[in-house]
Parts: structure tokens; sequence; C-alpha cells
């Protein structure tokens, strides 16, 4: 039976809080968004996002497309003996990313001065493992922040609220003009890739978007005006869309603008904003 709305949005409320307190930490003022080595628990059932986004579709994304570039990001990374907690720390200078030597890479520095051993120059990662961790990191990043500005059709507010609104309405004259730049940058964007609202180090909100799973972290491969980090996603690749759209992109893009979650986009506003 499916929740009332009342309910509903209550039980959002309840997971919101949840995933904050789990993933974000429950401090005040709230941590640094992070994205830890696995796929969290989406906050809605697949079904719950219909008619605007197929369960299906939605089922196939998670549990196939995301779930496969996790277990690429999670081989490459076992490949190079590399621990990794957040995963957004691999995005900002992967272009020179190196790692420790193997024999000592999970040691911490106290230990491994007192074991006597020798400490070596880090090696840098080969190009391959480099590669791989800008495919598979950038789509587990994306894909996780994706299913996090997702909730269920009016189960929370229709736009943005509070700071986030203020700041959208600053950045870009209206709410409504934004939507429209937003909407057109995704429909420009030629082929797979995401689209993307972003807080830039200056304090500015821009629209942009990225080729394949490029995303604004990745400051070695994005423009540097464009660099910053985002607090809304949209996925558009082909994966996401064409069996339940076809083609039409814009018809996408206007469904999931119904099931946006803009409660989160206000919390993911409070984070890349708190002076921590
Ligand atoms: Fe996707």
């Amino acid at each position: 039976m499916p929740l009332s709305q009342t309910t509903r949005r209550g039980f959002l409320t309840t997971l919101t809080a949840a995933l904050s307190s789990s993933v974000l930490g429950s401090d005040v003022p709230p941590t640094p968004l992070g994205v830890p080595l696995r796929q969290e628990p989406l906050a809605f059932a697949f079904e719950e996002l219909e008619p605007f986004l197929n369960a299906r579709t939605l089922r196939r994304h998670y549990e196939e497309h995301h779930a496969n570039y996790l277990r690429e990001l999670r081989e490459t990374l076992a490949a190079a003996d590399m621990t990794v907690g957040n995963v957004t720390s691999l995005m900002p200078g992967m272009s020179h990313m190196a790692h420790p030597p193997r024999a000592d890479s999970k040691l911490p520095l106290g230990r491994l001065l007192s074991s006597g051993l020798s400490f070596q120059e880090p090696q840098k990662l080969s190009k391959e493992s480099l590669k791989a961790i800008r495919m598979a990191g950038g789509g587990h990043i994306n894909h996780t922040v994706f299913w996090r500005f997702l909730c269920p059709p009016e189960s929370g507010p229709s736009g943005p609220q509070g700071r986030a609104a203020r700041a959208i309405v600053e950045d870009f004259g209206s709410v409504k003009t934004f939507r429209r730049v937003f909407k057109e940058a995704a429909l420009a964007h030629p082929g797979s890739g995401w689209a993307w609202l972003t807080y830039r180090p200056d304090g500015c909100l821009v629209v942009s978007t990225t080729p394949n799973e490029d995303n604004p972290l990745m400051k070695d491969h994005i423009p540097w005006h464009l660099a910053g980090r985002p607090i809304l996603a949209l996925d558009l690749w082909e994966h996401s869309y064409c069996e339940q759209y076809g083609e039409d992109r814009e018809q996408y893009i206007d469904a999931w603008w119904k099931v946006v979650n803009w409660e989160f986009v206000g919390h993911a506003y409070e984070i890349v904003t708190a002076k921590v």
C-alpha cells in the first residue's frame, strides 16, 4: 500500500535526516559532503518516482550502471593498493595522483617511522589507473549525488527554498530563469554526460555540463570557472531516460524537475557554504 503524502513526507524527512547523519555527520556546522566507497541505499522505492521516472529504468540504472562503476573503482583501487574513505578526495588532483610504496601503504606515518622502514618517494599511478579512477570514480560519485537529489513527486517543496533560493535568484535573476538556463545547457550537451548547478569557490552559482563521467570536482579536467561543489546534478546518459522517453531529452528533463529533492538542494547549499 502506498504511503500517504503526510506519512511519506515524514518518512522522507526521517530518511534525509538519517542520510545526513550517516553520510554528512551530525556536527553543527555540517561537515562537507562526502561519498563513501559503497552504494548508499536509496531514500525511495523505485516505483515511487513514477510516472516521471519509471521503476524499471531506475532499477537498472542503480543496480547495473552505478553498481558497475563502483565495482570497477574498487578493483582499480585494490590493484593500486589504495584505501579510500571519501571518494571525492580522489577528484581534485587526479592527473598527478600518487600512492605510497605498496609495502608501506597501509601503515600510518607514525607507525611507518617507528617501524624503521625508510620513506620512499610516492609512485605516480599508471595512466590506466588514472583513466579508470576518472571514469569509474566519477561515475560512482555522480550517481551517488544524482540519487540524493531525487524524491517522490509532491513529497517536498516544488522549488528551491531559503538561502539556496535566494542565491539562485541573485545569480540567475529568478528561479524561472535558472530552470531555463539549466534546461538549455542540458539540451545542448552533445552525447553522454551530466548537467550541474555548482557552487564555485568565489561564491557564485554556475550551470555547466560535463562529458562522460567528469564532474565539477575534477579541477584538472574542468575549466576553472566551472569547477566547484555541485548542489544539483542531472544524468544525461541515454541509459537514464531512453527506455522511457526515447531520444526526447526535453521530455525527460521536464519530468525530472517533478522529482528533484529541493530539500536536499537546500541542505547541500548549507554544507558547501559552511565555514568549515
Ligand atoms: Fe547514469
